[in-house]
C-alpha cells in the first residue's frame, strides 16, 4: 500500500478518450492525498481526511502536483546508430523527403539495426527508457520498422519485449515492417510486402505476443493507400490493431484510410485535410500529433487546434526516433504542443495520458487519475501542471509510481 500526501494539485484526468473541448475541462483537488492498493488507485481526497493504514509506505509530495503517469503512444525507441549529418543537411536546406529519396533517412538506420544483435538493441534502448521514466513516462509504445526484413523486424520486437520484462515502463509493441521498402526490394514494394505480411510471420507475432498493433508509413517515399490498406487488413486478420503514419508530408488520403480500416489511431497529420478530419471524427479514432517531430524537422505543426475544435480526441507523443525526432522527453514535447500548436497545458496533459491510453487500447486501465485505475503516477516538484509545461528546460519530476510502486528515483541504502 502506498499513500501520497501533501499534494498541491491532484489533477483528476478522466478516463479516455476525451474529445475536443472536453480536453480543457479537468478537475483538480488542492491539499490532496491519494492511496494506492493492489496496484490500483483506492482512494482520493483531502489530505486531512487520510488516515494512513499501518505499514503503508508514505510519499510526501511536498506541495507538488500529481498527474497520471505519462504515456508515450508513438515511439521508435529501439534503434541503432545516429543521423546527425541529416540534421545538418536539413539546416542547409534539404527536406526530409529529399534526404529519403537520395538514399538517406530510414534506410541508414536500417543498416545499423541489421548489424546489431537483440542484446545490443536492448542495451542501446535501456538508458533511453530509463530517461523516459525519469521524465514521468510509465507506458511507452515501441515500433519496429528499422529491420525491414522478417528476421530483423522480429529482432526489434524481441528487443522491445525484453525491455518490457526488465525495467518499470510498460512497453507496447507495434509491427512497422511497412516503414519503407528496403534497398533489396527497390521498385518491388509488393514483393517486400509479400514477405513481411506472410501468414506464418503474422501468426508468430500474434502467438508470441510480440506486437499488439500493425503500423504503416503511408507516404510517397513509403507506401501508397492501396498498399497501406493491404498491410493493415493483413495485420487485422491476425489481431493486430491498425495504426498509421498518416498525412505527414503528402496529402494522399491516409487519414481517410485510417477511418475506413477502423484504425485505433492516425498519427502525424501535419497535412490532414477537412475530409480526413470528418472521416476520423465519424470513425471515432484517436488523432495522434507529434509536435517534437515538426519542431526537430523545422516544418509546420499539425493543426492540433483544428482537430480539437472538430471534437476529435487528440493524443500527443514524442515520435522519438533518430531521423525525424531525436527527442525522448515527453514533457518537452508537451511544452512544444503548448507553444507551437496552441494546445493548453491541460489539453496537452490529457493528450499524453487519457487519450494516449486510448490510442493504445488501454483506457480502461491506464491514463486516468480515478479510483479503480492503475496507480501509475507522476509526482512533480512544481505546484501545478501549468508550471510544468511552462518550464520545458528542466526536469520537474520528483517521483514516479508504477502500479502503486515507487519506481523512481531508485531506492537508496
Ligand atoms: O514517424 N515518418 C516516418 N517514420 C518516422 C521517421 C523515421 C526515420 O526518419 O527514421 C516518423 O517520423
Ligand atoms: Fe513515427
Amino acid at each position: 500500500m502506498l499513500a501520497i500526501r501533501n499534494i498541491g494539485e491532484l489533477v483528476l484526468v478522466p478516463p479516455g478518450p476525451v474529445r475536443g473541448r472536453g480536453m480543457r475541462r479537468v478537475e483538480a483537488l488542492g491539499r490532496a492525498a491519494l492511496l494506492a492498493d493492489g496496484g490500483r488507485i483506492a482512494w482520493i481526497g483531502a489530505d486531512r481526511d487520510l488516515e494512513t493504514p499501518a505499514g503503508c509506505q508514505i510519499l510526501d509530495a511536498d506541495g507538488g502536483c500529481v498527474v497520471p503517469g505519462l504515456i508515450d503512444c508513438h515511439t521508435h525507441a529501439v534503434f541503432a546508430g545516429t543521423r546527425e549529418h541529416e540534421f545538418v543537411q536539413r539546416i542547409e536546406g534539404r527536406s526530409y523527403a529529399q534526404i529519403a529519396e537520395s538514399g538517406g533517412g530510414i534506410r541508414v538506420t536500417v543498416e545499423a539495426v541489421r548489424r546489431a544483435s537483440i542484446a545490443e538493441l536492448v542495451e542501446l534502448a535501456r538508458p533511453r527508457l530509463s530517461r523516459m521514466l525519469e521524465n514521468g513516462v510509465t507506458t511507452a509504445e515501441i515500433k519496429s520498422g528499422y529491420g525491414l526484413a522478417v528476421e530483423h523486424e522480429l529482432k526489434m520486437l524481441q528487443a522491445a519485449r525484453r525491455l518490457a520484462a526488465d525495467q518499470p515502463i510498460e512497453v507496447v509493441g507495434t509491427y512497422l515492417a511497412a516503414h519503407t521498402t528496403p534497398r533489396e526490394f527497390a521498385e518491388r514494394p509488393d514483393a517486400y510486402l509479400d514477405a513481411v505480411l506472410d501468414d506464418a510471420v503474422l501468426a508468430r507475432i500474434r502467438d508470441e505476443g510480440l506486437a499488439e498493433f500493425c503500423d504503416v508509413f503511408c507516404e510517397k517515399t513509403a507506401f501508397d493507400v492501396p498498399r497501406a490498406r493491404r498491410v493493415l487488413e493483413a495485420g487485422k486478420r491476425f489481431g493486430l490493431g491498425p495504426k498509421l503514419h498518416a498525412d505527414q508530408i503528402t496529402q494522399m488520403g491516409a487519414s481517410r484510410l485510417a477511418a475506413e480500416v477502423g484504425a485505433i489511431s492516425a498519427d502525424h497529420l501535419e497535412h490532414v485535410d477537412d475530409e480526413g478530419i470528418a472521416a476520423m471524427r465519424q470513425a471515432g479514432l484517436i488523432a495522434v500529433v507529434l509536435p517534437a517531430c515538426s519542431f526537430f524537422l523545422g516544418v509546420p505543426q499539425a493543426p492540433a487546434r483544428k482537430l480539437i475544435e472538430a471534437d476529435l480526441p487528440v493524443a500527443v507523443a514524442t515520435d522519438y526516433n533518430p531521423g525525424s525526432s531525436m527527442i525522448e522527453s515527453l514533457p518537452l514535447t508537451l511544452s512544444i504542443a503548448c507553444a507551437q500548436m496552441r494546445m493548453t497545458p491541460t489539453e496537452a496533459l490529457v493528450a499524453a495520458t487519457a487519450n494516449a491510453a486510448a490510442a493504445l487500447g488501454r483506457q480502461d486501465r491506464l491514463g486516468a487519475l480515478a479510483v479503480g485505475w492503475q496507480a501509475d503516477l507522476t509526482v512533480l516538484d512544481v505546484p501545478n501542471h501549468l508550471r510544468w509545461m511552462y518550464e520545458p528546460g528542466r526536469n520537474c519530476v520528483r517521483a514516479v509510481v508504477k502500479s502503486g510502486v515507487a519506481v523512481w528515483p531508485p531506492a537508496t541504502g
